[in-house]
């Protein structure tokens, strides 16, 4: 089939309708088949508790085309884990494997003229979504859900070509707490954060980085992304808290971290500010950010800055970046088994 006529290279990360959605919905207790629809909108009743009591969770993921053309998907069993553990705390039915897997694998081939071909740097995003759907008005959860996935072709999610140094600013509010739903990646947690996002680009920052909640010290992670600290001593290390998602990409590049660079992994609390002097490289990381390196962090009034400028990337981010990309788009060897081949 031939690919649409877009100019892959200067893709953004932007919403493209593509031609085909999955959508099944949860009635009177089961899962009913579901199937490829072709329209982008929704139609819910006003009483949906997804709308009043943000009763939603979602995912995201990515598809590659690998060199022989098939698409190939990241580690997305533990998507569908992730999606289980959102819907579990918020009262919501699982989303069966099978259904899960199923419903990414049909809309990425019905919607395969979308994916960015092999070697123009952009991907197919995926976006599965489950939420309260049907009438209801007090506080409890909904009585019949849908769950929908769709695709849009992306670009890069802070710059637009290549390894992107950003910069973030630390934020004075808090994304989420410590026995709150910070490591559930559930829609209430991005609404508090759009604030800070605004504030951390009035700054002439990319994103805003919060800190824990208890004590505005250790650090948590950044509005879309986790963060991966190099530190002096070879130590790999990345903070360990309760309020932040747990990152496909974060676990994989520590595995990485440790197996082809060799570096002593740690996860524990970072102090920022007691720290700070040890740090060599710091990265914001997760399926959009990929790998982002970072070249200052703005906090107590004022900017510090890493690489010098801020402009070059490091030699431990670099060769974690080329790893991570090199098994994510089929030209290195995959000796964990995390990539899923979709036949194309
Ligand atoms: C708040 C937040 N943290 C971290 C991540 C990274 O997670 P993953 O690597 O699983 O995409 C994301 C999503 O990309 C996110 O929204």
């Amino acid at each position: 089939m031939d690919k649409k006529e877009l100019d892959w290279a200067q893709l953004g990360f932007e919403y493209i309708k593509t031609d085909y959605r999955f959508s099944a919905k949860h009635i009177n207790g089961k899962w009913e088949d579901g199937s490829l629809v072709e329209s982008e909108i929704i139609s819910v009743h006003e009483g949906a508790p997804a709308l009043h009591y943000a009763q939603q969770c979602f995912e995201g993921m990515k598809a590659q085309t690998g060199p022989d053309g098939n698409a190939l998907l990241f580690r997305p069993d533990l998507n569908s884990i992730r999606i289980n553990e959102a819907a579990s705390r918020i009262l919501m039915p699982e989303v069966p494997r099978e259904m899960f897997f199923s419903a990414i694998e049909e809309v990425v081939r019905a919607n395969q003229a979308w994916i960015p071909p092999y070697g123009s740097g952009a991907s197919l995003y995926i976006r599965p979504m489950l939420f309260g759907v049907g009438k209801n008005l007090g506080v409890r959860p909904a009585e019949a859900y849908e769950f929908r996935v769709f695709v849009s072709p992306v670009g890069p999610y802070f710059q637009s070509s290549g390894l992107a140094v950003i910069s973030l600013a630390v934020s004075d509010t808090d994304r989420a707490s410590p026995h709150g739903t910070g490591s559930y990646k559930i829609g209430a947690n991005y609404a508090g954060g759009l604030l800070a996002t605004r504030e951390a680009k009035a700054l002439g920052a990319d994103e805003a980085l919060y800190l824990d909640a208890a004590e505005q010290r250790y650090i948590d992670e950044a509005g879309s992304a986790n963060i991966i600290v190099s530190m002096t001593g070879n130590r790999f290390v990345t903070p360990a808290s309760n309020a932040i998602l747990p990152s496909i990409t974060r676990r994989s590049l520590t595995t990485l971290a440790e197996d082809c660079l060799k570096l002593n992994v740690e996860n524990r609390p970072i102090d920022l500010r007691g720290e700070f002097d040890e740090f060599e490289e710091v990265a914001a990381c997760g399926t959009a950010a990929v790998l982002s390196p970072v070249g200052r962090i703005y906090f107590d009034g004022q900017w510090h800055n890493f690489y010098g400028e801020g402009k070059e990337v490091g030699p431990v981010m670099q060769e974690l970046y080329d790893q991570l990309v090199g098994i994510q788009k089929g030209d290195k060897e995959d000796p964990y088994g995390w990539i899923h081949q979709v036949q194309i």
